[in-house]
C-alpha cells in the first residue's frame, strides 16, 4: 500500500451465469459498504486480469465456479499468468475466496488455496462455498466476504 493513493481491493472472478453474477454483485456491495471508507474496489473478470492489476492492488477476492472438481479454467488461466511475475511482491497481502457449484466445491477450494499459499497471501475471511441456488443467505455470505476483506485495507 502506498501513501499517495487509496488501497485497492481487486476482485478477480469467473461468473458464467446470472446466479454467479448475483454472488459477485453481493461481494462488491459488501466491499463497497458505505461504512468502509478509503478503499477502492476494482472488479475484473479472470480472463481479463493482468499482472499490473495484481501488482497494483493491496488485497484480493477471488471468485469461481467449480468445474470438473477444480476451479474454472478462467481462474486457473489467471493464476498461470500472474503467479511467477507476482511471486514475492504480493506476499502477506490479504485475500478471500468464494466458490459456487452444483454439488461439490471442495476440489476448487483446495486448488485455489494451494496456489494462494504459494503466493503467501494471507487468508482474512472464511472461504464461502455455495452449492445450488443462490438465495438471500448466499448473497449475505458473499456480502460479508467482500466487506471483511475490504475492512482489512482500511487506511489508518
Ligand atoms: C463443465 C462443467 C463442470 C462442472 N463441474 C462441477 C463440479 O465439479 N462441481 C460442482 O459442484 N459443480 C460443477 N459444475 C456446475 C457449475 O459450478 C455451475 O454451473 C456454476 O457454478 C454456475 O452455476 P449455475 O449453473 O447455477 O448458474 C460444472 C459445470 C460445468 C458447465
Amino acid at each position: 500500500m502506498t501513501a499517495d493513493r487509496a488501497p485497492v481491493l481487486l476482485v478477480v472472478h469467473h461468473t458464467p451465469s446470472p446466479p454467479t453474477r448475483e454472488l459477485l454483485e453481493a461481494v462488491l456491495s459488501g466491499a463497497n459498504d458505505p461504512e468502509i471508507e478509503g478503499v477502492t474496489v476494482r472488479s475484473v473478470p479472470a480472463l481479463g486480469a493482468t499482472i499490473p492489476d495484481v501488482l497494483s492492488a493491496d488485497g484480493y477476492v477471488f471468485g469461481t465456479s467449480a468445474n470438473f472438481g477444480y476451479m474454472s479454467g478462467a481462474l486457473k488461466h489467471f493464476f498461470d499468468t500472474v503467479y511467477y511475475p507476482c511471486l514475492d511482491a504480493v506476499a502477506g497481502r490479504p485475500y478471500g475466496l468464494w466458490v459456487h457449484g452444483n454439488n461439490d466445491t471442495a476440489g476448487a477450494v483446495r486448488a485455489v488455496e494451494k496456489i494462494v499459499t504459494g503466493l503467501a497471501l494471507t487468508k482474512v475471511a472464511a472461504t464461502v462455498e455455495i452449492t445450488g441456488g443462490v438465495d438471500a443467505a448466499a448473497r449475505e455470505r458473499c456480502y460479508e466476504l467482500g466487506a471483511t476483506v475490504a475492512v482489512t485495507l482500511t487506511p489508518g
